[in-house]
């Protein structure tokens, strides 16, 4: 296999745009797309809310830790992780080893909009919580993009660009 990076992760808090801008990024690298939630809720036959009220978090965070190590393995995804999955450090080491991560963000009244209008999140009521105390980790990622200031499109452009330069400073 060639140097890293083999992958590219997107992290970052819970309605920050991951599962949105994932797949435009993954169409313009020729890159497929794998969404960590909707790979476990696949795996599972079930969803992340009845994961997490049957089996608990710790054993969510397990199969989190689990789908990083085989991920880890492949070349040439992009990776859309659930906010929690890098707060493991040991998926966050090995992503930061083989994978250009990057974090996109959010102030938190766009998050409270955005959060307000999704459902389905077991962890959505304790966000301001999380938030503070995450945000030490997602601060110290390489990268970051805030997308409550640029649309969707824009945050794909930069995001291209960093793969882009990252990529010919890796292979020079
Ligand atoms: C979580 C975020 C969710 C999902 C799970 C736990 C978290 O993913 O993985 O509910 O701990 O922040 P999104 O970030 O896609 O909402």
């Amino acid at each position: 296999m060639s140097t890293p990076p083999f992958n590219l992760v997107l992290t970052g808090f819970m309605a920050t745009g991951k599962s949105t801008i994932a797949p435009s990024v993954a169409a313009r690298l020729g890159f497929e797309c794998i969404d960590t939630d909707q790979a476990i809720e696949q795996r599972q036959g079930r969803s992340i809310a009845s994961i997490f009220a049957e089996d608990g978090e710790p054993a969510f965070r397990a199969l989190e830790a689990t789908l990083c190590q085989e991920l880890a393995e492949r070349p040439q995804l992009v990776i859309s992780t659930g906010g929690g999955t890098l707060l493991n450090p040991k998926s966050r080491a090995l992503f930061l080893r083989t994978s250009l991560v990057i974090c996109l963000w959010a102030a938190p009244e766009v998050l409270e909009t955005r959060l307000s209008q999704g459902e389905g999140r077991p962890l959505a009521s304790a966000w301001r919580a999380l938030l503070k105390s995450r945000a030490p980790i997602y601060e110290e990622l390489p990268h970051r993009i805030d997308t409550g200031r640029c649309t969707p499109a824009e945050a794909t452009e930069r995001i291209v660009e960093l793969w882009k330069r990252r990529s010919s400073t890796e292979t020079s």
